[in-house]
Order: structure tokens, then sequence, then C-alpha cells
């Protein structure tokens, strides 16, 4: 067999068995998740909670924005509690004065150490024992318990009212006043907080582990790292060194200079003019760099809102825009801008690969751009009025906000989007049609490079498949399905091929030997991440297999990108093959900068949470929002700039293109990030890795440490870098302007012109 048709073989059964093994692990979630019970009574026979009240508390949460506001067992946003780990400190807490009370009439506080040992060590007993009855589908608590949870209940009920009484922590939590307006569904919240923290407590029957597998850390109720949290974390790291050895080997074995070809002694793209569909895609650059515009502003804003929780420099602003929606708008406008940018690159080089405009594409190229428009501003829309409570539970659902990060639109608005997606999918296969039926050098990267798109459309469909009431576990799993796969599996895949293709095309690269490389990559890249997706799973409720699965395989994805360097540094090399090079020195220095952040962001920064020991103590702090801006942005962000001024270099002439205003850019954007990464979300992180780890996780988010003086100093030392950041975005937007500008006043003299010929003919 020949190697590349070996590699097509390999990578085809890799993608079948991996998939196999994530189905049935999402199988053995559902058997083994924690139950939600029918009703939760107190010993006496007194009915707390029922699973209705627990289901509709989650919607209330969804609805005021969900996983923006606080977290739920570690996945959300970082300013306000991990609700479950806070419910589970606050009930300990509670229940141990009440015994103290009780037996010694002293608060716990004032016990001396060993009678303080000997009622940790009930509470230990009572809290973890699991007293859900599977056939009667309740769960029992303890009359002592049920009061302990009456505390708990009261302070959410005041805390998400305009009651004075919690109004300070209200503000440093940057939670609105009066955020949940109506009494009912106030008092409907807390039922879902109890049953996170429930379940987080609560050892599954036959172990003496918690269906989370003990996260959160908490000394108070026993919670601690699991025997397979520790042995699998070890096994994870080997594991990396070991496939760094062989990847390492393999580079060597196989490198050779050959693949460079000699480069064409002009631009080869110079002569083509763009078609009318290339000249439709203009507009999504415009538009995302707009949108990226936003997301900068919403991001200050969102950021200085750690120190004024309700007003920016003095502005009552979270009356109009509170915390949850300027978060919100932020992620969403990052997937959308960086969306639109690939989108785009995409439209604009499926007709350049084929050389063929299908007939209708710039309508299409115009009615997608449309339907993507109705969904940016739709969704947003709708954000805003379901954290202002204008939309009951369920119209929160389908046109409000989810409540879940990163898939907060609406179902409707989600619908779109997926059906936004099949369109591109259209667009792009009528367009690239001809070259995949062509027998051709280039055909198997073209293959690729579709299959990626077929990827990237189909899989968002897994952020269909749940419901209003599905099991938070369940959610969870297919949340990750979207995000995970996205951006570990088929977006890496994506841009190693529609980067390798520029370089083919430009005659730069040769197509057999880019095509191998690029199989090989996809290999590399799926092996490790299509498992690796469990390594957001390993405390969602989830059985140990998780973090066995997860942890060895996410580790795996890390191989490539420490070994990223070789691409690298051939591809900054390729911007002096030829003189005509430097017309594309730019947006090639884009590319070498996406590869230093795949290392640094993505390898390094997502190693630092990923194995399961680590996780386990950082989950939900700013570890991983130090991990997330360095990997989403750093990578894609400056992939989807890079690749938009591949493409517009291809439609504007030399005249408007600055290459001042593009070197500022890059600096000013890459030096910002990192500033942004290295002096305040990484410090800021350890700072409260040190207190989760020594005390516990709801130490770590709780207003002391949030607030202390050392993450107030971090969230001000967030100011230069995000200065700088925006400085750059800045300066990209002029250079948008100058082209947009440049490429008006071309359209008019072209039309003068052509117009002079015409009356001269
Ligand atoms: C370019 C590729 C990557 C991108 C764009 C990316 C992006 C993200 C984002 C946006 C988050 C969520 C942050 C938040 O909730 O605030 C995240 C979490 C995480 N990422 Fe990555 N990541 C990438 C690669 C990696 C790699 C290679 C690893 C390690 C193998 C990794 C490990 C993790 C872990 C452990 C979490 C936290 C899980 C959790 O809280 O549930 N990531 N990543
Ligand atoms: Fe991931």
């Amino acid at each position: 067999m020949n190697p590349t048709r070996r590699l097509w073989w390999i990578l085809g059964i890799l993608f079948v068995v991996s998939f196999a093994a994530l189905g049935f692990i999402g199988t053995e979630i559902y058997r083994q998740m924690p139950p939600v019970p029918a009703e939760v009574v107190s010993e006496s026979g007194e009915i707390l909670y029922t699973r209705d009240q627990i289901e509709q508390g989650r919607q209330v949460w969804q609805t005021m924005g969900g996983q923006q506001v606080g977290s739920v067992w570690g996945h959300g946003a970082y300013l306000a509690p991990d609700w479950s780990a806070d419910w589970l400190h606050r009930e300990a807490l509670a229940l141990l004065d009440r015994w103290a009370e009780e037996s010694h009439r002293q608060s716990f506080d004032s016990l001396d150490g060993p009678a303080q040992a000997a009622l940790q060590n009930r509470l230990e007993t009572e809290m973890r024992a699991n007293r859900y009855d599977a056939v009667q589908d309740r769960l029992v608590v303890s009359d002592d318990r049920a009061a302990a949870m009456a505390l708990a209940h009261a302070h959410y009920k005041a805390l998400f009212s305009d009651g004075e009484s919690h109004a300070v922590l209200r503000e440093q939590f940057a939670i609105a006043n009066d955020a949940i307006p109506s009494e009912v569904h106030r008092d409907l919240l807390p039922a879902f907080f109890f049953w996170a923290a429930w379940a987080a407590t609560t050892e599954r029957p036959g172990s003496d582990i918690t269906y989370t597998s003990n996260w959160p850390h908490e000394p108070l109720v026993g919670n601690s790292p699991t025997t397979g949290t520790a042995m699998w974390s070890i096994a994870s790291i080997i594991l990396l060194l070991a496939g760094i050895g062989a990847l390492t080997w393999y580079y060597v074995a196989t490198h050779d200079a050959g693949h460079l070809s000699q480069p064409p002694k002009d631009d080869p793209l110079l002569g083509l003019d763009p078609t009318p569909s290339q000249r439709a895609v203009a507009k999504y650059f415009y538009t995302a760099v707009a949108l990226f515009m936003a997301q900068i502003l919403l991001g200050a804003i969102t950021a200085h809102y750690a120190v004024e929780g309700h007003e920016f420099y003095g502005f009552n602003l979270s009356e109009i825009l509170p915390y949850a929606v300027t978060r919100t708008w932020h992620t969403q406008l990052g997937i959308f801008w960086i969306a639109t940018a690939w989108l785009a690159t995409g439209l604009y080089l499926a007709p350049a690969i084929s050389g063929v405009e299908p007939r209708w594409q710039r309508l299409g190229v115009n009615v997608l751009f449309g339907a993507l428009l109705v969904v940016v501003v739709g969704s947003m829309t709708g954000e805003w009025f379901a954290v202002q409570q204008r939309l009951g539970l369920d119209a929160s659902f389908w046109i409000g906000h989810q409540g879940w990060e990163y898939v907060d639109l609406g179902r409707v608005w989600q619908i779109g989007l997926f059906a936004g997606l099949l369109i591109w999918l259209a667009l792009m296969g009528r367009a690239l049609w001809p070259a995949l039926r062509k027998p051709s050098e280039h055909r198997a990267l073209i293959t690729i490079l579709f299959l990626s798109t077929i990827a990237i459309g189909l899989f968002y469909g897994a952020g269909l498949t749940w419901g209003k009431h599905t099991h938070l576990s369940i959610v969870t799993y297919w949340r990750w399905w979207v995000v995970h796969l996205w951006v570990e599996g088929f977006f890496e895949v994506f841009a190693t091929a529609a980067v390798a293709l520029l370089f083919t095309r430009l005659g730069l690269v040769r197509a057999r030997l880019a095509t191998d490389a690029v199989l090989f990559a996809t290999i590399v890249f799926l092996f490790g991440g299509i498992l690796g997706t469990l390594h957001h799973l390993y405390f969602a409720g989830t059985p140990t297999s998780v973090i066995a699965v997860g942890a060895v395989f996410s580790a795996l994805e890390v191989v490539p990108l420490v070994l990223i360097g070789f691409e690298a540094y051939e591809n900054y090399r390729l911007r002096k093959a030829a003189p005509w090079v430097a017309r594309y020195k730019w947006p090639i220095l884009f590319f070498v900068a996406v590869a230093f952040w795949n290392l640094v962001g993505a390898g390094l920064l997502g190693f630092l949470i990923n194995p399961p020991i680590s996780l386990y103590y950082v989950q939900g702090l700013n570890t991983t929002a130090a991990h997330g801006h360095s990997a989403l942005f750093g990578v894609y962000g400056l992939l989807g700039i890079g690749l938009m001024l591949f493409c517009l270099r291809g439609m504007t002439r030399d005249r408007a293109w600055n290459d001042r205003l593009l070197k500022q850019t890059f600096w000013l954007l890459n030096a910002g990030l990192f500033a942004m990464v290295f002096f305040s979300l990484l410090p800021a992180g350890i700072y409260q890795a040190y207190w989760s780890v020594s005390e516990g996780l709801w130490l770590a988010r709780s207003p002391e440490v949030i607030h202390s003086a050392w993450m107030r100093a971090m969230v001000w030392l967030r100011v230069p870098g995000d200065i700088v950041f925006a400085a750059g975005g800045v300066t990209l937007a002029l250079f948008i302007l100058r082209l947009w500008w440049g490429s008006r006043r071309m359209t008019r003299r072209s039309t003068v012109l052509i117009e002079e010929r015409a009356s001269a003919g």
C-alpha cells in the first residue's frame, strides 16, 4: 500500500474506534450519573424539595446567565462562588454549629481540637452516607441536616433579592440587585444548588468516593483526591514524555528538506481576479473585525466588574448591562468573530482552489451573511432579555439564555446557527466539488480540508441533543462534544490543512509531501483529541473511567504541540523564500505566532490544568482563564486574523495595504496577550490554587480571596496589558478601514474606466 493510502486507512479506523469509545463512555456516564430524587424529605416526613423544584431551580439559574454567574461543578464564571462548593461549605458549617450548640452550648469555632475533630467525624459520616432509595426514588435527610439546609436556602434567597443584608456580597459577586425579582423563582433556585452539592458530597453506592470523585476539595466532609485521580495523573505525565520521544524519533527519521519546492518567480496568485462571490466575502472580514472590537470593549467592562461590582468608573452600568450580560456577550462574540473569519476564509478559498465559480454562489454568500447577522443580533438580544428576567423559564430556553458557557444562545438561535453552518457546508461543497473530482496533486489536501469543514458543520449539531431538563452530567458531556471537539480536534485539522494549502498554492511547499504531513498531523491530533474530550468531565458526576481515559488521551494532545517548533521554523523561513513572498510577510508571521501560542497557551497552560490531580484543585480558578485566553485567542484568534489577511491580500491592490499598521497590530496583540496572561491571569490563578489546595475550593472562590489585596492588584495589573491589546485591535481596525476605503476608491475608478472604454469603443 502506498504511504498516503495507509495514512488514510489509519485515520479512518482511528476515527471509528475513538468515537465508538467516546459513545460507549457516554452510556456509562448515563448509567452512573447522580440521581435526581423525586422527593427530598426530612426524617420527620417534611418534603424539602421535589424533582420539579430542582429542575426548575436549575432553569432559574440558567435564565440569569447560568454558567456566566458563578459555576456549578467547577464549570462557569469565576467571580461569584462555585455554588456547589459554596452550598456544601455552608451546609457543613451550619450543621457543625448546630451540633456544637446542642452538645457544648458553644459555636463550633470556639470548641477545642478534640471536640471539633469528633464533630467533624460525625459530619463526614452524616454527609457522605448515601440515603437515596432508588426503589422509592426518595432521598431522606436527618432533621438536623434539614435545619442546616434551611439556613443555606435562606441565604441564597436573600442573595438574589434586593435586601440590604446581602448588598455587600452582591457587589462583591457582581450580581445585580434584585437579579431574580420573582419570589417564586428565588425559592426554586437553591433547590438546584442543594442537589449539585449533595452529589458532590455523597458516596456512590458501594464505593467510598462521591459522585463527583470527591470534587470539590473540602476537608470538612473528607473530600480529597481519589486514588484514581492521583494515579492517572502520573500515568498521563509518563505517557506524554513517551509520546514526545516517539514523535521526535519520527521527525528525525522522516525529515528531509525536500518538501520545500523551488519557489516560482512571481506570485502565482497575483494575476487572479477575485470572482463575484469572493468579493462578496470581504464584508465578512470587516464584520469580524467590528465584532472583535466589541468583544474587547465588553472584556474590559467584565474585568472591571471585579473591582466595582455594579459600576463602571462610578457609572451604575449594572442596571443596563450587568456582569452576566457583558461576560456572555464577551465569550460569545469571541466565538462569533473567529467563526466569521474562518467561514469567510473557506468561502474565499473554495473557488480559488477549484478555479470554478458556481452559479448563484455570490447570492449564497450574501444570504449566509444575512443569516449570521440575524443569529448574532437575535441571540444577543435574547440573552439580554433573559438576564433581565423578562422571559419565562421556557421562553428563555428557546430564545433567551441557555446558561451553558460557549453555547449560551437560545435554542432557536442555536438552530439558526446550525442551519447557517449547513449552508456554509453546501457553499463550500459546490465550489470545491470540481477540484475534489479532478485527480491532481492537491486533491488529498483539499479532501482533508473539506472533511474538516463537514466535521465543523455537523458537530455543532451535538449542541442540539439536550433539552430543558436533561441531566447536568449529560448536558456537560454533549456541550464538550461541541466545544472541545471543535477547538482541539477539527479546528486544528482545518487550520493545518488550510495553511498547508495556502503554501502549496503559493508554490512554496510541495503538495504531495504536504499531504502526508497534514494527514499525519490529523491522525496525531485526533488520536489525543477525540477521547481527550473527557478531560472536561473528570468531576462532572462521572465514573473513574472518565478520569483514566480523559487524562491519558488528553496528555497525548500536547505531544504535537510541544514539537510545533519544527513547523513554525519552516514557516518562518518561507517568508524569505522569494522576493515576492514579502507581500505575505505578515500573514505568515501571524501563522508563526499561532504556533507559539499553540505551544504556550494550548500546550503548556493546557497541560498545567490537565492532569486530574491538578484540575481537582484548580477547576474554576483563574488558571483556566489564563489557558482559555492564550489558547482561544492566541491560537484561533490569531489564525483567524492571519487567514483573513491572506485572503484580503488577494483582493486588494498594494497601495491600500499598509504593512506598518500590520506590524504594529502583530506586536501589540501578542505583547498585550502575553502581559494579560503572565502578569495577571496566571499569578491570580496560582494564588487561588494555593488556597484551594491548602483549605478548599470554597475559599479560593470566596470574597476573602477574590477581593484580597493580591487579587485586586492582579486585576489592576491587567489594565496595562489590556490597553496594549486593545491598541492592537484599533490598529487592525485602522488597517481594515484603509483597505475598505482603498477598495471603494478602486471600484469607483474602475467603473469610470469601464465607462470610458465603453464610450470610446
Ligand atoms: C487551541 C487549542 C485549545 C483551545 C482553543 C482551548 C480552549 C479552552 C477553553 C475556551 C476552555 C474553557 C475556559 C473556561 O471555561 O473559561 C478550556 C478549558 C480547558 N482546556 Fe483547553 N483549549 C485548547 C487546548 C487544550 C489542550 C491541548 C489541553 C490539554 C491537553 C487543554 C486542557 C483544558 C482543560 C483541562 C480545561 C479545563 C476543563 C474544565 O474546566 O472543564 N486545552 N480550553
Ligand atoms: Fe479540551
